[in-house]
């Protein structure tokens, strides 16, 4: 029996708990995977998914309209198209590379050490709530200019919004919520602007102050779109990303050995992590014409989830792809922040993350940091592993224990 006539669901609490168990089952037997409950078809297969991608005409951001928008006060990146969003991506790209990503290692150095000092000496923490959230919202408010002991605020209302844009449903309350968290950051960020406005820095959010479009400058709509953007964009899958690296390392104690002792592994390790379990699992296309997939004809108007998690276990792009290796041959961890990257982790085309290096940067700064000071580094007894999400997915939290740093 195939997996579409056994009721199968996306949706259900099966999937929810290991969607990589389906992830076989979906490739080989329902690579068009439709949902009738929110009307949207997912496509599993590696070459589908890159098709989706990177064929900007068949397949638009389109449906970001209701699915961001919203909740980002006005058009984020992903929605533009031709010389307005090479223009504008271009000032976010700068803020995230060459000189200004060395400065900003400087920063997530200091940002990583400030809040690990508490835990270092006891001997165990939390590294998804005690440090990878706090310190990757720290870490962009920096980058935007913003003030780091807000975090806290900042992170709440960042969780609304992210909420709203990654969920499958919300209820009208749940909506309400997110909406409400949207207004306030709103609310929080328009006096900011007006003083970058007066008196620009060096941050991103001066330069979009002062960024010209066509000669006109950007209100104060597409200003603050964009910081939001930036920050539900960056913060979210890196505090997964660093969370699912030391949890595949510390389920492969041998990998775990070779990288303390040869730091230069790290940039595998990441770049496996990323293929292995992307922490965003879907990006949504609205298909603009009839497609068809594997015999399966996608209609005009239809949404689409390329379902990342799946297309990079397929065995057509990875060999042996369910297996965790930083040496794999077929990883190409040069190319893998890049736009040439063989994983689709950070989506591919016009699209592709911005954020990739700096990513990796930010990543590869506190591992390395880590590494070192958590000898003997294991799960924290009685601590059990939970992960959650569809859309980002990660570890709910990660307890570990080491050998206490005086
Ligand atoms: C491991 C960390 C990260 C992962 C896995 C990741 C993943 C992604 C993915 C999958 C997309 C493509 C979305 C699409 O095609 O619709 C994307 C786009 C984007 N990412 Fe990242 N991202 C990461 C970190 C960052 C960081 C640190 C930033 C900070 C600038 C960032 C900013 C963006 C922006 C602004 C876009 C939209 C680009 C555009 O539409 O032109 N991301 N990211």
């Amino acid at each position: 029996m195939s997996v579409a006539d056994t009721g199968f669901s996306v949706l259900s609490e099966d999937f929810a708990a290991a969607p990589h168990r389906s992830f076989a089952r979906l490739r080989e037997q329902d690579p068009v995977h439709y949902e009738p409950a929110i009307d949207s078809y997912f496509l599993s297969r590696y070459e589908d998914v890159k098709r989706v991608l990177t064929d900007h005409e068949a397949f638009t951001t389109e449906t970001l309209v209701v699915r961001a928008e919203p909740v980002m006060r006005g058009p984020v990146l992903a929605q533009m198209t031709g010389a307005e969003h090479t223009a504008k991506r271009r000032i976010v790209v700068r803020a995230f590379t060459g000189p200004a990503l060395q400065d900003q290692i400087r920063a997530i150095h200091a940002n990583a050490a400030e809040l690990l000092a508490p835990f270092l000496a006891r001997g165990r923490f939390d590294l998804v709530n005690d440090f990878g959230k706090p310190f990757a919202i720290h870490v962009t408010l920096d980058v935007l200019g913003l003030d780091r002991r807000d975090w806290q605020r900042v992170a709440a209302w960042h969780s609304g919004v992210a909420e709203f844009i990654t969920s499958l449903a919300l209820t009208p309350e749940r909506r309400r919520h997110c909406m409400d968290c949207a207004e306030q950051l709103e609310a929080y960020l328009l006096p900011v602007i007006e003083q970058r406005r007066r008196n620009p820095g060096d941050d991103l959010i001066s330069k979009l102050c002062t960024a010209e479009f066509d000669g006109i400058a950007m209100s104060d709509r597409d200003v603050i779109a964009l910081i939001i953007n930036v920050l539900v964009a960056s913060a979210e899958p890196a505090d997964k990303t660093l969370a699912l690296l030391f949890k595949h390392l510390i389920d492969h104690p041998e990998q775990l050995a070779q990288v303390r002792r040869d730091p230069d592994l790290l940039a595998a390790a990441i770049a496996e992590t990323l293929r292995y379990t992307p922490p965003v699992q879907l990006i949504p296309r609205q298909a603009e014409e009839d497609s068809v997939f594997a015999g399966t004809t996608v209609p005009a108007g239809a949404t689409v989830f390329c379902m990342i998690g799946a297309a990079n276990r397929d065995p057509g792009a990875f060999t042996a792809p369910d297996t965790f290796d930083i040496h794999r041959p077929d990883l190409g961890t040069a190319r893998s922040f890049t736009a040439a990257a063989q994983h689709l982790s950070f989506g591919t085309g016009l699209h592709q993350c911005v954020g990739a290096a700096f990513a990796r940067a930010e990543i590869e700064t506190v591992a390395a940091m880590l590494l070192p000071l958590l000898d003997q580094v294991r799960y924290s007894p009685g601590f059990r592993y939970q992960e959650a999400g569809l859309y980002t997915r990660g570890p709910l939290s990660l307890s570990l224990d080491f050998t206490p740093v005086r």
